[in-house]
C-alpha cells in the first residue's frame, strides 16, 4: 500500500488529465486512493472514459472542461474541484502542446498557442490550485526532458517553453515552502501517447534503453512526488528518459 493510499479522501486535481500520461496519473493516483478531478479541452469522451474506469475501480472522478491556455478557466475548475471533493492536497500539471517548426517556419499561432498552454497555464494552474490547497500538499508539473537534453531542429520553441517550467518551479518551491507545499516536475523523455505517436519508431533509437517510455512509468514517479515520502524533496527536476541522447 502506497502512503497516499493509507490516508483516504485525499483530493488531486490533474490539469490534461483526458489522454496520455495525465490519463495515467489520473488513474495511478485514484489507486493511491485520491479523489481525482481532471480537466480537459478537446476530447470529453477520454476524459469521460479515464473518469468512468476510475468509478469502475471505486474511486471517485469528476472531468471538467477547461483550457489551460485560459486563466479564468483554470480557476474554474480549482473551485469545481474543491466544491466537490474538498481542498486540493495534490495537483499534477500535466496539460501541454508540441508544435514542431524549425525558427524560419514557427506559425505566431503555434508560438503563442505553446507559450500560453505550456507556460502560462502553468503559472496559472499552479498559481489557483496552491491557493485552494491544505499545507502540506503537492504540486507536481510535467516538463520535458527537452528542457536538458542537446537541442533538436524544429524543437526550440517547445523545448524554451519547457526550460521555462523548470525554472518556475525552483522560485515556486519557495514561495511554498513556508506552507509545507512541495512544487517538483517530472521531465519525461520520448513516451508513447498520441503526441508522439508519429514518431516513435525514431525516437526509439535514440534512447540507449532502446525503447519509449510507457504512461504508468512516468505516472509511477508522478505518484511518489504526491505521497508523503517525498516531503523532503522540492524545486527540483527529474529526468526520466532511457538515458536519452541524440
Ligand atoms: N509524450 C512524450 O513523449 C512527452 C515527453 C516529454 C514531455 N511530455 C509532456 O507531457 C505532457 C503530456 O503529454 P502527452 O504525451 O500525454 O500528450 P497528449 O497525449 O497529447 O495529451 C495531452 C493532454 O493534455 C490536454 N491538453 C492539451 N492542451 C490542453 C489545454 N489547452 N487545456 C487543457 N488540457 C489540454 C489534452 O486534453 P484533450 O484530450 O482534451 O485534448 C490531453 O489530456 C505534456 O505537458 C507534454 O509536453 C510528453
Amino acid at each position: 500500500m502506497t502512503d497516499a493510499a493509507s490516508t483516504p479522501n485525499r483530493v488531486a486535481l490533474v490539469f490534461g488529465g483526458s489522454r496520455g500520461i495525465g490519463a495515467a496519473i489520473a488513474m495511478r493516483l485514484a489507486e493511491d486512493g485520491f479523489r481525482v478531478a481532471l480537466t480537459y479541452v478537446s476530447r470529453p469522451d477520454k476524459a469521460e472514459d479515464v473518469a468512468a474506469a476510475i468509478g469502475a475501480r471505486g474511486g471517485k472522478a469528476l472531468a471538467i472542461r477547461a483550457d489551460s491556455a485560459d486563466a479564468v478557466e483554470i480557476a474554474a475548475a480549482v473551485d469545481r474541484t474543491v466544491d466537490r471533493f474538498g481542498p486540493l492536497d495534490v495537483a499534477v500539471v500535466n496539460a501541454g502542446v508540441l508544435r514542431l517548426g524549425t525558427v524560419d517556419a514557427v506559425s505566431i499561432e503555434d508560438l503563442d498557442l505553446m507559450l500560453a498552454v505550456n507556460i502560462r497555464g502553468v503559472f496559472c494552474a499552479i498559481q489557483s490550485a496552491a491557493s485552494r490547497m491544505r499545507d502540506g500538499g503537492r504540486i507536481v508539473t510535467i516538463g520535458s526532458n527537452t528542457a536538458v537534453r542537446t537541442g533538436t531542429a524544429g524543437g526550440s520553441v517547445y523545448a524554451m517553453t519547457k526550460a521555462a517550467v523548470a525554472a518556475l518551479v525552483k522560485g515556486v518551491a519557495l514561495d511554498l515552502a513556508p506552507r509545507g507545499i512541495t512544487v517538483n516536475n517530472i521531465q519525461p523523455g520520448p513516451t508513447e501517447t498520441d503526441m508522439t505517436a508519429d514518431m516513435l519508431s525514431r525516437l526509439a533509437d535514440m534512447v540507449p534503453l532502446k525503447r519509449v517510455g510507457r504512461p504508468d512509468e512516468i505516472a509511477a514517479l508522478a505518484s511518489y512526488l504526491a505521497g508523503r515520502q517525498s516531503g523532503y524533496m522540492t524545486g527540483s527536476s527529474l529526468t526520466i528518459d532511457g538515458g536519452y541522447i541524440l
